[in-house]
């Protein structure tokens, strides 16, 4: 839907403004909608045309799932992610009514010679105050792809700083030189690195044989365990910017996807309360097939036990028992709790995706 429509610049660059699940832009500025907000210069090509957009019709959620879907890999990994992928889903149906507020986002249509779709940009609140994130989609086969991705970046930075400013993360898939060179040239930081790890699936009985405790876990029960689950959840994560804010209407999203079952998400019981969990999800589509620890924790009152460990198992042996013969997960390196029980349990390396962190200031 398309309500103000104006050119800006001198780079053929249109700034169409709308808005996505309510009267306002992502990060709760105080813009009216209108292209006039959106300044700075954008280094564009003179066939490349950027529109931003803020409310996305049927063909444009279309155009953009082919371009992701174009640059996703037989691993199912493509350069947007699933909750980013989640947004522009809600952003569609129902159509005209602009999609829940909680999936607000600003859109960048990359076009060349008006053609189709050759790139796309995806800014969304949070998820803290003042910080915006962003993900950028190019089409592997264009010719003229970093180009297009120093376009989108730039008029998306230009964006942000027009809407009240603040920091910006970019979150970039399997990371490359040219990545870290495009961000540094910009003033962004490298805040985080997230390793996508991968082991063979049934664990080795040596594997097995090094877990510290015998747990007895359950399936999570739907309308029953969300309460308890985002409660051990969020203290579990409580300094991850991203796992630690979990909402019901993020867990019952989740639970309405195609891909869910209640028998993968093991749940840990100790003294009357949840104690932990381990969720995993089927990639049956990918190639391989991967079945993914999905999000794991234990509530930090039972930290040191050795059920973190227990967990891991008995959703890796969930996945096993689907037929699976390659797990999966995607951890912070940082995290060194998590690394270290996971290279221990014979997870490897597979590849790094990587947020960059800059600050636009504010108005
Ligand atoms: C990661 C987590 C699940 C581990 O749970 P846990 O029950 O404390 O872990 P365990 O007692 O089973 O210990 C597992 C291994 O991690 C090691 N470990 C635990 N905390 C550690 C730390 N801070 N630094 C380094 N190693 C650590 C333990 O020593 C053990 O290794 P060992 O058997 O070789 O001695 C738990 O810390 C957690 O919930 N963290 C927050 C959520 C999270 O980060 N989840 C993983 C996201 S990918």
């Amino acid at each position: 839907m398309v309500q103000c429509a104006q050119l800006v610049g001198g780079a053929g660059v249109e700034h169409r403004q709308s808005v996505v699940g309510g009267a306002r832009p992502p990060g709760g500025g105080t813009g009216s909608g209108h292209g006039a907000q959106t300044t700075g210069s954008v280094v564009g090509m003179d066939d490349l045309e950027v529109v931003v957009v803020t409310a996305l019709d049927r063909p444009e959620v279309e155009a953009i799932t082919a371009l992701v879907d174009r640059t996703t890999g037989e691993d199912g990994h493509g350069a947007l992610s699933e909750h980013k992928r989640m947004e522009l889903h809600h952003a569609a149906p129902p159509l005209g009514d602009g999609g829940a507020d909680d999936h607000r986002f600003a859109a960048f249509l990359a076009r060349r010679d008006a053609g189709g779709l050759v790139g796309y940009a995806h800014v969304s609140p949070g998820p803290e105050p003042d910080h915006h994130a962003m993900e950028i989609v190019v089409d592997p086969v264009d010719p003229g792809g970093p180009a297009v991705a120093d376009t989108l970046l730039d008029t998306s930075m230009a964006w942000v700083r027009a809407n009240g400013g603040g920091r910006l993360r970019l979150w970039v898939t399997r990371a490359s030189d040219g990545d870290d060179r495009r961000a540094a040239a910009r003033h962004f930081i490298i805040e985080r690195n997230l390793i996508q790890m991968r082991c063979p699936l049934p664990l080795p009985a040596a594997t097995r044989e090094t877990s510290a405790a015998t747990i007895e876990t359950r399936p999570f029960r739907p309308g029953l365990d969300e309460e308890a689950w985002l409660a051990t959840n969020n203290r579990a994560f409580a300094s991850h910017p991203e796992q630690g804010h979990w909402q019901l209407a993020t867990l019952l999203e989740r639970e309405k996807e195609p891909w869910f079952d209640p028998g993968g998400f093991r749940l840990l019981d100790a003294d009357g309360r949840l104690a932990g969990s381990c969720w995993t999800k089927v990639h049956a589509r990918t190639e391989p097939p991967m079945g993914e620890i999905y999000v794991i924790s234990v509530d930090p009152d039972f930290h040191g036990r050795g059920w973190g460990r227990a967990l891991t198992q008995a959703g890796l042996d969930w996945l096993a028992g689907r037929g699976l013969t390659v797990g999966m997960l995607y951890v912070d390196g940082d995290n060194r709790a998590a690394t270290h029980l996971y290279r221990s349990m014979g997870f490897v390396d597979h590849h790094v995706d990587r947020a960059y962190l800059t600050d636009l200031g504010q108005d």
